[in-house]
């Protein structure tokens, strides 16, 4: 799919509210939190995790999840890397409005390439943090929560991410976490720490 424009005669307009007026009634700042990893090691599960501890907080919040935007926005995306670039490209463009609104976003995708995350990074600078929920491939495939390792083993599933398709790990993410090595509660206490450094959290 091509990113050129297609659209012409077309004008940018400028919000009378702006992100900082929403970031000050707020009472924090909005970011992007980028998850990154293999299917099935709890991306989803943490993000959601974060997400409630920040609500409970008194903080705008909301998470944009890979398997569900895949039943809306992006259902006419498949998986192979020229769609999975366009389901990237897209979410990082949601992201930036969410963000745009004073939106502390998270965002659960398994979003595999270095590249495409680098593009949803340049489009928001100073306001993205990854997090990369690092996995063990046989932690994964014996878990296996929605039984489709196995079925990608069987070559029922083609392109599967870590069996048939690849996964570029992040070489330089925010936040590392491993959810098969710490508990669900300090993954979620390693985010909001962060969140706190940089000053997202007062
Ligand atoms: S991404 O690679 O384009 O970022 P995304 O996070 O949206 O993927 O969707 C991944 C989810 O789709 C997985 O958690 C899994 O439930 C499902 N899925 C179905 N087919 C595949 C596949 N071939 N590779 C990876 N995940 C798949």
């Amino acid at each position: 799919m091509s990113d050129e424009s297609k659209s012409t005669n077309i004008t940018w307009h400028d919000h009378e509210v702006n992100r900082e007026d929403r970031e000050k009634q707020n009472g924090h700042k909005s970011c992007v939190l980028w998850y990154t990893g293999l299917s099935g090691y709890g991306k989803s599960t943490l993000a959601q995790a974060v997400s409630t501890a920040l609500f409970e907080m008194g903080c705008r919040t909301y998470v944009l999840d890979g398997d569900n935007i895949r039943h809306g926005l992006n259902k006419n995306l498949g998986f192979s890397p020229e769609d999975r670039t366009e389901n990237i490209r897209r979410i990082g463009e949601v992201a930036k409005l969410f963000a745009d609104a004073g939106i502390i976003t998270s965002t659960a995708f398994i979003s595999p390439y270095r590249a495409d995350r680098d593009q949803a990074r340049a489009l928001l600078p100073e306001s993205f943090i990854e997090v990369y929920v690092k996995a063990d491939l046989a932690v994964c495939e014996e878990r296996d929560p929605k039984g489709l390792y196995k079925k990608a083993r069987a070559g029922e599933i083609p392109e599967f991410t870590g069996i048939s398709a690849p996964y570029e790990e992040p070489l330089n993410a925010e936040i590392v976490v491993d959810t098969g090595k710490a508990p669900l509660e300090a993954c979620v206490q390693t985010v909001i720490d962060a969140l706190k450094e940089r000053g997202i959290l007062s």
